[in-house]
């Protein structure tokens, strides 16, 4: 079957990381889904304009995969969005309009702290906001957000491949 879901996963550290890693890794094993990992396909700073919008044309559907760092993405996808969406969505031929894209993100908190009553005070989908506002003025169609939490510390290999269990199932969904 064709690749048609773009994983763009954003991680400035990814060789290092437990739990992105595992779940790009696990997903991919089973061909729907292409991973592009966005901080090895810079170079200075910039990615190939021409190369990311192929493989966009190519996909039906699109993630944006990431741990939380600071309550947002890390800096590669933001690069991503300010270089390589704006010149596709303020075109004539905007191709992403009526594609789904679907956050995905693992965080350090419990998921208890991500609410009111929590030491983060807002919800996962009140701080992802911005990237929601960001889908719609593309013409994406935006997909709640899949969030993994309490992803410290040395993980359970138990614990990982449920998760990779239940990204895989999200995944099926937007193909
Ligand atoms: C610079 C930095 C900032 C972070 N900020 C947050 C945060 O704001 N909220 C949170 O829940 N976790 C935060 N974390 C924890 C990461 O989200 C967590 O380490 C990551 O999701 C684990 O996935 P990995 O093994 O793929 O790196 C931060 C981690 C780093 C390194």
């Amino acid at each position: 079957m064709a690749k048609n879901v773009l994983i763009l996963l954003s991680h400035p550290n990814f060789d290092n990381s437990l739990f992105s890693k595992y779940l790009a890794n696990t997903v991919q094993k089973s061909g729907d889904f292409q991973v592009r990992l966005l901080d090895k396909n810079m170079e200075n700073g910039y990615f190939d304009l021409e190369a990311e919008k192929t493989l966009l044309r190519d996909c039906n559907a699109l993630v944006w995969q990431f741990p939380i760092y600071w309550y947002n993405c890390p800096a590669s996808l933001r690069n991503w969005q300010d270089q390589i969406l704006s010149p596709i969505v303020y075109s004539a031929d905007n191709f992403l309009k009526g594609k789904p894209v679907q956050a995905v993100f693992t965080a350090g908190a419990a998921e208890k702290e991500y609410g009111p009553t929590g030491l983060n005070r807002y919800t996962a989908e009140e701080m992802l906001r911005p990237m929601e506002m960001t889908a719609n003025a593309s013409g994406m169609v935006w997909k709640k957000p899949l969030g993994f939490y309490g992803c410290s510390g040395t993980p359970d290999e138990k614990d990982l491949a449920q998760m990779a269990r239940t990204y895989e199932k999200t995944l099926q969904e937007l193909l």
